[in-house]
């Protein structure tokens, strides 16, 4: 696992991007498995901006992102697929019948295993991925098998609290997600891992210090052999 700490954001998004450019420009047809929340927002605009520099195209390039709120279609804006959309893939020369994201209507059971079906048939090149105030990775809470696949989760109060600034009220937080797997997550040849801001800080030493434990779901990174974090002063300060 390699570490680096950044005073600058913006420089901290446009070195995570660089990982992405480099895979772009390298694979033939690129397989980017990308994430929502806050923190990838700024990488995503370094890629938009590259794309519309000419230095990348995503006419071949395919996605898959990592999960979904269950009940929320893609018009819903607070939808993970509505996210993508509106942060990056309507931006760039991306195929949408390209683009993945599990499908939080309907049949959640059936969406989980066609979304398996998928990542089975695949291999991420690079994953883009957050990390939750209590060590989650996607929306793989506490305790989750590091055997996990794509399944339906149960989000805790920490993740529901944690995600209701961006909705109107706490009661509108979904209560349940699909996410893809921790042992879908470590099948991507390379991973990089963005942290910012101080309350990731605990999730991070956490992920320093610990062996690997389901307890502490990000500490499963430390079994991959390609793993990158980026992060900021305040996401690092309970390092030292
Ligand atoms: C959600 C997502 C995670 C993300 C986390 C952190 O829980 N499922 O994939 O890493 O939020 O979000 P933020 O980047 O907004 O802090």
């Amino acid at each position: 696992m390699e570490i680096r700490i950044f005073k600058d954001i913006e420089k901290l998004n446009v070195e995570a991007a660089k990982y992405f450019i480099e895979t772009i420009q390298k694979e033939k047809n690129p397989v980017l498995g990308l994430a929502t929340g806050s923190t990838p927002i700024g990488m995503y605009k370094e890629l938009i901006k590259s794309y519309q520099q000419g230095e990348i195209s995503f006419v071949n390039t395919t996605t898959y992102n990592l999960d979904e709120y269950v009940g929320l279609d893609a018009t819903h804006e607070q939808s993970y697929r509505y996210f993508m959309t509106e942060n990056l893939f309507k931006h760039v020369n991306i195929n949408p019948d390209n683009t993945h994201v599990p499908n939080g209507l309907g049949d959640s059971e059936k969406s989980c295993r066609e979304y398996n079906q998928l990542l089975d048939d695949t291999q991420i090149d690079i994953q883009i991925l957050g990390i939750g105030s209590n060590g989650h990775i996607a929306f793989n809470e506490p305790g989750t098998p590091f055997s996990a696949v794509t399944h339906v989760v149960n989000l805790t109060e920490t993740s529901i609290s944690d995600n209701s600034r961006f909705f109107e009220s706490i009661d509108e937080v979904p209560k349940q997600a699909i996410t893809m797997g921790l042992s879908n997550i470590m099948k991507a040849k390379k991973i990089i891992l963005i942290a910012l801001g101080e309350n990731k800080a605990e999730a991070i030493r956490k992920l320093v210090q610990e062996d690997p434990n389901e307890n502490t779901p990000c500490t499963i990174l430390k079994n991959h052999p390609n793993v990158v974090i980026l992060l900021d002063h305040a996401a690092s300060s309970k390092l030292i």
